[in-house]
């Protein structure tokens, strides 16, 4: 199997007006196909219904949103402000919102020149995004040479971070596929990642078209894995990092750093400081998304596995206090231990280093 053919995201310019062509991701494993935007109520919707999903392509979602509103006419801080809500946990996305419309306003208000000078701030983000994800690889190879002498890993991944959420390669996935590309990889443990699968649709689907030797367990069976000691390190993404280090990320991650202390495995973060937001002190000031109950409760839309008028607890995210991570991978270098501090550090550090 080849890599997936259709990119997560590109602008396009049709002779009838720019659009925004996504991978529709809802649709993977099954069918690959794109969804096109032109719009942002469109863009909102597919950026809610997870069409479009993963916090570092989010960022760029939001940048090219505002471009599209501007170059469309659309009213840009209207734009802004219904793009930044769409999801409210993935601080990517209101920082590629805040990015585009920082240029369009910039560049004079409302002119064309304005509108170019939004869309010109989007492809900076998207080409910025690629050299992150890069380096993020190279950081986060190192990272698992010195964690980890040997090689021969066996790291379990939670939801998905590689192409699908990047317009490089990604953010743990990518560190994976390039230890499976260097012959390091022994295998890769994907959590199906309940309720919406990302592990089992989109992660399964970027390990199989690499060659990975991966399996797929359902969320609950990572305990007796570790137990069996068939772990050596967990790698997982971020949507939000606080200033004292707390890592928002899919439900289901902070269970897996807890198991990691427990068998003395190391739990790594890999994700660019775009991630980071340093206005929110802590974990506790984390704002969770909460999804619909359905996505709980039925197994695909309309298939109910739960008994007429039963109620879910549906968090999309959850939190893991810095204590619990070994180290969190930027591309601009490895944090670790993980504390105000060293976050701040590194988070300082020019692009240029
Ligand atoms: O709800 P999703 O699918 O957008 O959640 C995505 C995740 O939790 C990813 O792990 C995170 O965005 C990091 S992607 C590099």
């Amino acid at each position: 199997m080849a890599d997936l053919r259709v990119p997560a995201l590109r602008w396009a310019e049709p002779p009838d007006g720019p659009v925004l062509v996504l991978l529709d991701q809802t649709r993977l494993p099954a069918d690959e196909v794109e969804l096109v935007v032109t719009d942002v109520p469109g863009l909102v919707a597919a950026i809610r219904s997870l069409s479009v999903r993963g916090a570092p392509v989010l960022g760029l979602a939001g940048a090219y949103g505002v471009a599209l509103a501007a170059a469309r006419g659309y009213d840009v801080s209207e734009a802004a402000r219904l793009l930044a809500g769409a999801r409210p946990t993935a601080v990517n996305l209101e920082y590629g919102v805040r990015r585009a419309v920082a240029a369009y306003e910039a560049a004079g208000d409302g002119s064309a020149r304005a509108a170019a000078a939004a869309l010109a701030e989007a492809h900076a983000l998207f080409r910025e995004d690629a050299e992150a994800s890069a380096r993020m690889v190279a950081a986060g190879r190192e990272l698992l040479g010195e964690l980890l002498p040997g090689g021969r890993f066996r790291i379990l991944t939670h939801c998905n971070t590689g192409a699908l959420v990047s317009a490089g390669g990604g953010t743990a996935l990518a560190v994976v596929r390039a230890a499976h590309e260097a012959g390091e990889l022994r295998r890769l443990w994907v959590d199906e990642t309940r309720p919406l699968l990302q592990g089992a649709r989109l992660t399964a689907c970027e390990a199989a078209r690499a060659g990975m030797p991966f399996s797929l367990l359902v969320d609950g069976a990572a305990g007796s894995l570790f137990a069996a000691g068939e772990v050596d390190a967990v790698l997982i993404g971020a949507d939000r990092i606080a200033a004292d280090g707390s890592v928002a990320n899919k439900v289901g991650s902070y269970p897996l750093a807890v198991l990691a202390k427990h068998h003395g495995v190391p739990f790594v973060v890999v994700a660019p400081v775009s991630t980071v937001d340093l206005a929110t002190p802590d974990g506790a000031a984390i704002h969770v998304e909460q999804r619909p109950g359905h996505e709980v409760t039925e197994i695909r839309p309309g298939v109910s596995v739960a008994p007429v008028g039963t109620q879910a607890y549906n968090p999309a995210f959850d939190v893991t206090p810095p204590e619990l991570v070994t180290a969190i991978v930027t591309e601009l270098g490895v944090v670790s231990p993980v504390d105000h501090g060293t976050l701040a550090e590194v988070c300082s550090r020019s692009r240029s280093t």
